[in-house]
């Protein structure tokens, strides 16, 4: 025990010690926020930014790198390397910017895409002012209400309705109002939840380390110790909530968030589980001016330091020497390839694209390419319906807040049966609906389309179910794929207009489903991911994090985004932090809060003189 202890010293000196030994120029050094310009609304000013069509002529010279795939995961690396003066050119398939973060209008509604609420904004903390730095201080963030997620449990004769509150204190007092006599569960769930979600650090750690170093804490089973967070990792969510609580409501409202994972309870990992709702405890944020903004403010600094962001550029495949050296990207243009050459490629198209399509056919059947895919599975499909409505948020009865609606509090049986079951039977069981109204948590919505509203529903989908559609054309793929379809949508609608009174079928002025297959297309999701790589328990084993990190087996090639960390906006952002931190040969997660700290210092002196 004594031994283990004075190991477990001397390996926590010889972390910090790497982990404080930097080199390379810090994108963090310096508080960059700039005083606020003022919002434009304008949607041909702000093309001129996010839809940047690719041709040869527009690529600069002397590249530094460049990043495929424009999503959260490649413009933050893009603008973190531009901030210590690289030129980077962020090359996307798609016709704008922003991969999950774009937005698309219909018939004058506009809709985001894969932006609904993100949690741990609050000023001055470490994230908010990572996400303020990379935008210069113009993006600013609106908070939803409080409560901001209601869960919906029960067919339409006997739903219970529950409240979710964030703050730390009033998360857990407010549920133990819903649920009298539960006090010690709740307790303990939110105490278990925090000291997991803490752990997330030596996620980072085992991804940054030195190779040798993270097989060494991984095969001696001392990742497992040292760290909650891989501790817990192996624990369903399922198995974790039925050993707190007998009350199966309860059971059901701890597990609820899991549709922003895509895990359903008994696959979950707890740790997983404990990241998201550890996320949004101290509340959530929604962009103000809608998720366009968050790429329309970061392309601008890419620029200022020579680099570009086009778009309609789909990379074919990166190119190598005889050395397995990556030098450069090939990109389509019509029937033609065009090459682009430089000292490095980032991907940020996730690593089943960058894997399976991009590479080389010698070089991907490299078995440390192939150990890597072989831990990594696809992850679930998406289904997202898109409605424009006439109406005002105060006519309709939207607010800042989501809906999470389930047609019973059995999670696992629900999901289960729907994604075992034929497309047309699941179609009418959908076992959960997120349900949301983007336009009523923009306050500079009304000013820009006055009267209307709009709402974003989220489930889940097979892509197996769309599968045989895939090759036709995106806004004609036939009636029968329509009608599929449509017996998605009539289910989900009549879930919706039951829950939302104010809605009623006359308001409705437009409305289409996107499939896994829309996702293949938009967002260049191979198997219509929602969140990329799947996140059940098997992607917490600490071996997989020690080997799934930012170098690949393949010299100046990288991995940054969803994929080489975890999904959602933070976590794909961690993947741009984590891939920035090996480029630059710097810690840049403790540079981050480093500068928190320091802006926080500052402020408190603006503030006090
Ligand atoms: C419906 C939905 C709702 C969501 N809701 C939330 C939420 O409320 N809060 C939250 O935090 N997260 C949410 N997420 C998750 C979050 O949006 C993503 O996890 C995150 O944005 C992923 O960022 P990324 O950069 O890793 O990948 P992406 O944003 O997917 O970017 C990858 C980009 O690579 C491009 N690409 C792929 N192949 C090529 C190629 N060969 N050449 C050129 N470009 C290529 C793609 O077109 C895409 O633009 C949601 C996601 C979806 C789909
Ligand atoms: C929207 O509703 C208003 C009245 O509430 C009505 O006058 C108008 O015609 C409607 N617009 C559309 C496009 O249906």
């Amino acid at each position: 025990m004594i031994i283990f202890g004075i190991i477990c010293v001397a390996l926590v000196i010889f972390i910090l010690k790497y982990v404080f030994s930097s080199s390379g120029p810090n994108p963090f050094e310096t508080d960059t926020r700039e005083p606020l310009k003022k919002m434009v609304h304008d949607k041909k000013e702000k093309n001129k930014v996010l839809k940047q069509g690719f041709v040869a002529s527009k690529v600069p010279d002397n590249l530094d790198a460049i990043i495929i795939g424009s999503g959260i995961g490649g413009l933050g690396l893009a603008v973190l390397l531009a901030k210590v003066g690289k030129k980077v050119l962020v090359l996307e398939q798609h016709s704008r910017a922003g991969g999950c973060c774009h937005t698309f209008s219909e018939k004058g509604f506009e809709f985001d895409v894969g932006i609904h609420y993100i949690g741990n904004l609050l000023e001055h903390q470490s994230f908010r002012c990572m996400v303020d730095h990379i935008t210069n201080g113009q993006l600013q963030w609106e908070p939803l209400e409080n409560p901001f997620d209601h869960v919906v449990l029960g067919p339409p004769e006997n739903r219970r309705r529950y409240p979710i509150y964030s703050g730390r204190t009033r998360f857990r007092e407010e549920l133990k109002k819903c649920f009298p006599g539960e006090e010690k569960a709740i307790d303990e769930y939110v105490k278990l939840v925090k000291k997991v979600a803490q752990g997330i650090w030596f996620l980072a750690f085992l991804k940054l380390c030195p190779v040798p170093l993270a097989k060494f804490l991984v095969y001696t089973g001392l990742a497992k110790r040292l760290s909650s967070f891989f501790r817990m990792a192996p624990c369903s969510l399922t198995e974790v909530v039925n050993k707190l609580t007998e009350n199966k409501d309860l059971r059901a409202v701890f597990g609820y968030i899991f549709g922003t994972y895509g895990n359903m309870p008994k696959d979950a990992s707890f740790s997983m589980h404990s990241l998201l709702v550890n996320h949004y405890l101290n509340g959530a944020w929604y962009p103000k001016g809608g998720a366009s903004e968050i790429a329309y403010h970061m392309i601008p600094i890419i620029e200022k330091a020579g680099g570009a962001v086009l778009v309609r550029a789909p990379v074919n495949r990166i190119l190598f020497n005889g050395a397995k050296e990556a030098y450069g990207v090939s990109v389509m243009k019509g029937q033609e390839e065009v090459h682009i050459r430089a000292p490095m490629v980032i991907s940020d198209a996730g690593i089943f694209n960058t894997y399976q399509m991009l590479l080389p056919k010698e070089l991907q059947a490299m078995p440390a390419i192939q150990k890597q895919l072989s831990m990594m599975k696809h992850g679930e499909g998406g289904l997202s319906i898109f409605v424009g409505l006439n109406g005002t948020k105060e006519e309709l009865g939207l607010k800042a807040d989501n809906y999470w609606i389930f047609p019973e509090n059995n999670f696992d049986e629900l999901v289960e049966n729907y994604m075992n079951g034929k497309r047309e039977e699941s179609a009418k069981k959908i076992p959960l609906l997120f349900v949301a109204s983007p336009s009523a948590k923009d306050p500079t919505w009304e000013e820009r389309s006055p009267g209307k509203s709009t709402l974003s529903l989220v489930s889940f989908a097979k892509y197996e179910w769309f599968e045989e559609w895939k090759d036709g054309k995106v806004s004609n793929r036939g009636s029968d794929y329509k009608e599929l379809k449509q017996a998605f949508i009539d289910s989900i609608l009549e879930v919706v207009l039951d829950v939302f009174p104010k809605i009623t079928a006359d308001k409705i002025e437009y409305i289409d489903a996107g499939t896994p297959i829309t996702n293949t297309y938009y967002i260049g999701a191979p198997k219509g991911e929602i969140y990329g790589a799947d996140h059940g328990i098997a992607r917490f084993s600490p071996e997989l994090n020690a080997m799934v990190r930012p170098q690949t087996p393949l010299k100046n090639l990288y991995l940054t985004g969803q994929d080489v960390f975890l999904c959602g906006f933070a976590g794909a952002l961690a993947g741009a932090l984590t891939c920035g931190s090996v480029i630059l040969n710097r810690n840049l997660h403790l540079d981050a809060i480093a500068l928190a700290k320091k802006t926080k210092i500052l402020n408190t002196k603006l503030k006090g003189e």
